[in-house]
C-alpha cells in the first residue's frame, strides 16, 4: 500500500470527488487490484479514504490535479463523482487543461444526458475522450458492485470497459456494465432508468396504501406481504427494502419508522428530467409521469392541509376477502410494472432514434439485472423478450408479457375500480391500466380530437377511406376539401 507518488504514473484510474459514492467506487476499484489515484477539492476527504480504508488496496495520494493527473498510466483514466452541473464543468475543464489527447474522462454523476453531449463534443475537438456513464445502486453498489451505463466512444470503451467491468456487479458471470452507445446515451439510458425507478417505487407505495386503507393492514403486517411478493415474480430490491423500511421501528416512539415519516416525497430531479425529455420524443411515459407528479402532490404541503375534509363520496364498502384482495394487489403492481418498463422501454427506442444512437434494449436488460436500484428477476424476462424480438413494437406485446397481463387483468381493474369506489389514490395502477385500454383500443376518441381541431384551427384530418389530409369548410358550407 504505497501511499505518496514516489513512483511516477503507476495509477491504472483516477477518480476525483471522494464524497461517498466517489470513495466508495475508489474503493471498489482498489479491491478489484487496481491502483488508484486519489483527487478531491479538500484533500482531508483524501486523507480519511485512506487513514480508514488505506489497506484494501494501492492508493495514490495527490493534492493538485497536476499531481493527481501525473500519477495515471497513459491513456489516463480519471472518474469525476462530482456533483451534477457547474461543479462537473469546473472539474473538467481543470483536468482537460492538464491531460493530453488520446486521455479518458468519465463522468459517473447523474448528469443530463444533453449536458453530456455537449461536453463529448467539446472535448473531442481537444483530442480528449469523454465518456457520461450512469452509475446505479447507490452507496452500496458504488462499493460492492453497480450497474454501470457507459456511453461515449467505443474506441475509449477498449482502454475502459475492462476497469468498469471488473467493479460491476455480476449475474450469472456476466458483468452489469457494457457499453451503451455514443455520446449521451450512457447518461440518457441511466436518466430512463431512474425513470422507472420513480414508477417502481410510486407502484409499491399505493400498494402499500391499498393494504393499509383498504384492508386496514398495519406497517409489519404489509411488510410480510411484501416479503412474500418478494419470493415470486416481483423479487426486486425495490421490493426487498420495502419490507426492510415497513419493519424498521423507531426507536423514539417505538412505532413503524413510516409512520412517523412525513409524507412528502422529494426528488433530485432525474425522474422529472425523464419525463421532460418524453415529452419532446413524444413518447406516453404515464407511469412515469404519475410517480413524478404524485411526489409534487405529496409536497404540496399547503394545499394539501386546505383540501382535507373535502368530501370523499365513498361508495362501496372495504373487501371482505382479504386474501383474495391482496393477491388482486399483486397482480394489479405486476401488471402496472410491466407497463412502467414497456413505456421506459419505448423511450429508450425513441432516443436512440432520436439521437442515432443504435440501442439495444436487450443489452440494458442484462446490466440492470444486478447492482442498480431497479434490479428484478423481471428483467430476465425482459431480455429474453428483447432478445427473442429486438423490435418489438412494445414489450406488452411480448408474448410472456401478454400472457401475464391477460392473467391479471381482471384482478387490476377489480384494484382499480375498488380503490376508486374506496376513494384511495392509485394515480400509477390506474393510469397504467388506462394506458393497456388506449393502446389496445380499436378507435381512440382522437378522431373528434382532430375534428375539433379542424373546426376551430383549420388543421385538417385524415381518412378511414382515403389518402391525404382533408379539411371542412366549418363556416361555409361545410362541404369537405382535400388539403
Ligand atoms: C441510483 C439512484 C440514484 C438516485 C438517488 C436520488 O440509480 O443509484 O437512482 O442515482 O439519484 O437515489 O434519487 P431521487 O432523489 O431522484 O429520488
Amino acid at each position: 500500500m504505497t501511499i505518496d507518488n514516489t513512483e511516477g504514473a503507476r495509477a491504472q484510474i483516477g477518480v476525483t470527488g471522494l464524497a461517498v459514492m466517489g470513495s466508495n467506487i475508489a474503493r471498489n476499484f482498489a479491491r478489484h487490484g487496481h491502483t488508484v489515484a486519489l483527487h478531491n477539492r479538500s484533500i482531508a476527504k483524501t486523507h480519511a479514504l485512506i487513514e480508514e480504508h488505506g489497506s484494501e488496496g494501492d492508493f495514490v495520494r495527490t493534492e493538485t490535479i497536476e499531481e493527481f493527473v501525473g500519477a495515471l498510466q497513459k491513456p489516463r483514466r480519471v472518474l469525476i463523482m462530482v456533483k451534477a452541473g457547474d461543479p462537473t464543468d469546473a472539474v473538467i475543464e481543470e483536468l482537460a487543461a492538464a491531460m493530453e489527447p488520446g486521455d479518458i474522462i468519465i463522468d459517473g454523476g447523474n448528469a443530463l444526458y444533453t449536458d453530456t453531449i455537449r461536453r463529448e463534443a467539446s472535448l473531442r475537438e481537444r483530442g480528449l475522450h469523454f465518456v457520461g456513464a450512469g452509475i446505479s445502486g447507490g452507496e452500496e453498489g458504488a462499493l460492492n458492485g453497480p450497474s454501470i451505463m457507459p456511453g461515449g466512444p467505443k474506441e475509449s470503451y477498449a482502454a475502459l470497459g475492462p476497469l468498469l467491468e471488473s467493479i460491476a456487479a455480476q449475474v450469472d458471470g456476466t458483468p452489469c456494465c457494457t457499453h451503451i452507445g455514443p455520446d449521451g446515451s450512457g447518461h440518457f439510458v441511466k436518466m430512463v432508468h431512474n425513470g422507472i425507478e420513480y414508477a417502481d417505487m410510486q407502484l409499491i407505495g399505493e400498494a402499500y396504501n391499498l393494504l393499509g386503507s383498504a384492508l386496514g393492514y398495519d406497517a409489519g403486517k404489509i411488510a410480510d406481504v411484501f416479503t412474500d411478493w418478494n419470493g415470486g415474480d416481483l423479487e426486486s430490491y425495490l421490493v426487498e427494502i420495502t419490507a426492510e423500511v415497513l419493519r424498521q421501528k423507531d426507536a423514539k416512539t417505538g412505532k413503524p419508522l413510516v409512520d412517523v415519516i412525513v409524507d412528502a416525497a422529494e426528488q433530485k430531479g432525474t425522474g422529472r428530467w425523464t419525463v421532460k425529455s418524453a415529452l419532446d420524443l413524444g413518447v406516453p411515459v404515464t407511469g412515469i409521469a404519475e410517480a413524478v407528479f404524485a411526489r409534487a402532490l405529496s409536497g404540496s404541503r399547503e394545499q394539501r392541509k386546505a383540501a382535507v375534509g373535502l368530501a370523499s363520496g365513498v361508495l362501496a364498502d372495504k373487501p371482505t376477502d382479504a386474501a383474495q384482495f391482496t393477491e388482486d394487489i399483486r397482480q394489479a403492481l405486476y401488471a402496472s410494472k410491466v407497463v412502467a418498463y414497456a413505456q421506459g422501454f419505448d423511450q429508450i427506442a425513441a432516443g436512440s432514434a432520436e439521437y442515432d444512437w443504435d440501442l439495444h434494449p436487450a443489452d440494458l436488460a442484462t446490466i440492470w439485472r444486478g447492482g442498480c436500484i431497479i434490479r428484478a428477476r423481471f428483467l430476465n424476462r425482459i431480455k429474453d423478450a428483447y432478445d427473442e424480438n429486438p423490435k418489438l413494437p412494445s414489450l406488452i406485446l411480448a408474448p410472456y408479457f401478454r400472457d401475464a397481463i391477460e392473467t391479471a387483468i381482471d384482478s387490476w381493474r377489480r384494484v382499480v375500480s375498488t380503490a376508486t369506489l374506496l376513494g384511495i389514490p392509485v394515480p400509477a395502477f390506474a393510469s397504467s391500466l388506462s394506458y393497456y385500454d388506449a393502446l389496445r383500443a380499436e378507435r381512440l376518441p382522437a378522431a373528434l380530437t382532430q375534428g375539433q381541431r379542424d373546426f376551430f384551427g383549420a388543421h385538417t384530418y385524415e381518412r378511414v377511406d382515403a389518402e391525404g389530409k382533408f379539411h371542412t369548410l366549418w363556416s361555409g358550407d361545410r362541404s369537405e376539401v382535400q388539403a
